[in-house]
């Protein structure tokens, strides 16, 4: 359950990397580019839901909650600093994600293609680089058995959780 689906409030979704969960906070960390469609989504709406499916398991998990986005604040240092030098490469981008291009190709420099870039060289692409937060509200929880179904709802508000079973 390592890459959930993400979906904002402008009806989008996409596969992100989960990058952290908090389970004091009830909260979840992923890692974008700033100047992405779904960074401009969130700012217009803070709306999210993350979609979970773990086949083994049989379990399917759908949260919703708000996320906030930090761009230039501690938290995004803290995640920039943690990553890789390859991870944070993908910064480098000098057109934005989504921007039209002539033929195919990474968006990155010709310089970086193919190594793996100093600290220095990664200096100029912090300031692309964004993390967001999920708060998350409410959990949906689905196990899917031969025998018979199982679903359960859990609220989140103020530290305390509600929890009830639901016909799934
Ligand atoms: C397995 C996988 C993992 C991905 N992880 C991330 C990620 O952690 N962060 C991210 O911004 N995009 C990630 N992407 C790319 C997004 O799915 C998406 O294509 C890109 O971020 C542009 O999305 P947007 O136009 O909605 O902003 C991943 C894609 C795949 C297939």
């Amino acid at each position: 359950m390592h890459t959930p689906a993400v979906g904002t409030s402008d009806g989008d979704l996409r596969v992100m990397v989960l990058r952290g969960f908090d389970r004091d906070a009830m909260s979840m960390r992923f890692h974008t580019d700033a100047r992405s469609a779904k960074v401009s989504a969130i700012r217009e709406g803070p709306a999210i839901s993350v979609l979970f499916y773990n086949p083994e398991a049989k379990v399917q998990i759908r949260t919703r909650g708000i996320a906030v986005v930090d761009q230039d604040g501690t938290e995004a240092d803290a995640a920039w600093t943690d990553s890789t030098p390859f991870a944070r490469r993908c910064y480098l981008s000098e057109l934005p994600p989504g921007a039209s291009t002539e033929e195919a190709r990474s968006g990155l420099p010709d310089w970086v293609e193919g190594i793996v870039p100093s600290e220095a060289q990664l200096a100029p692409a912090r300031k692309n680089f964004a993390v967001f937060t999920v708060r998350i509200h409410a959990i949906d929880w689905l196990y899917l058995a031969n025998a018979g179904h199982r679903r359960a709802r859990f609220e989140f508000s103020d530290g305390n959780v509600e929890s009830r079973w639901l016909v799934p």
